[in-house]
């Protein structure tokens, strides 16, 4: 994509990967990019606290306001469009994205995981489920991973993968706080990325092209 990146976030809960990116835009590590739209099936989320704060349009939507899909996700589709929005970061996000969203917005449509794709995603994995999953499995290393999505949950390819340690007295919540840190790191970083036009799509391939910062 060329241009500026115009990124609705979409957010469910507390919106700290939210926070995150708008930080790294505010103090400028990444210069190419705004956020136009913040996007919540939940009118409680912290999201929309933060979205309020920094004057940034919000929206809530969720698929009980319609009577039928489509009536949904036009409606959602004409507030993208409204707001020039050409890029969707999905941050803390429990819904699924539409396949006519996912198809508008190819490969410009991410999400931040608390694991290490292609492990511990899917259906039901989320939140502390990750963690306790990855507990379970005696693994030692978890981390955080960006990933494009596609219509399948945690299934697009992965962008940026950061991994920490998962130590032998760790609850499913002190893993969650180890991993949130990295999670905190990567997705400014990868939407960073994007913004410098720096990530190019083949397939499942992703390619990260002449970076140097
Ligand atoms: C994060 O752990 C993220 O990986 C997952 O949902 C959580 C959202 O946290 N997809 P927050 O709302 O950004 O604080």
């Amino acid at each position: 994509m060329s241009g500026k990146l115009n990124i609705a976030v979409f957010a469910s809960g507390r919106g700290s990967n939210f926070k995150a990116i708008l930080e790294a835009i505010k103090t400028g590590k990444i210069q190419n990019a705004q956020i136009v739209l913040v996007v919540s099936n939940n009118s409680d989320a912290g999201a929309f606290d933060i979205a309020c704060e920094n004057n940034i349009p919000e929206l809530h939507i969720n698929r009980k306001q319609f009577g039928t899909d489509e009536d949904f996700n036009s409606t959602l589709m004409s507030s993208l469009e409204k707001h020039r929005v050409n890029f969707i970061a999905l941050a803390g996000y429990m819904k699924k994205i539409d396949p006519t969203i996912v198809r508008a917005f190819k490969n410009c449509i991410v999400n931040i995981h608390p694991a290490l794709l292609p492990k511990f995603g899917g259906g039901g994995m989320y939140g502390m489920h990750v963690h306790e999953a990855v507990i379970a499995s005696k693994d030692k290393i978890s981390g955080a991973s960006v990933h494009l999505v596609d219509e399948e949950y945690d299934h697009g390819p992965v962008v940026l993968q950061e991994t920490v340690p998962v130590e032998a007295n760790d609850t499913p919540f002190t893993l969650s706080e180890r991993v949130l840190k990295v999670e905190h790191k990567i997705y400014p970083e990868a939407i960073r990325l994007f913004s410098e036009g720096k990530i190019k799509v083949d397939g499942r391939k992703v390619i990260i092209i002449n970076d140097e910062s």
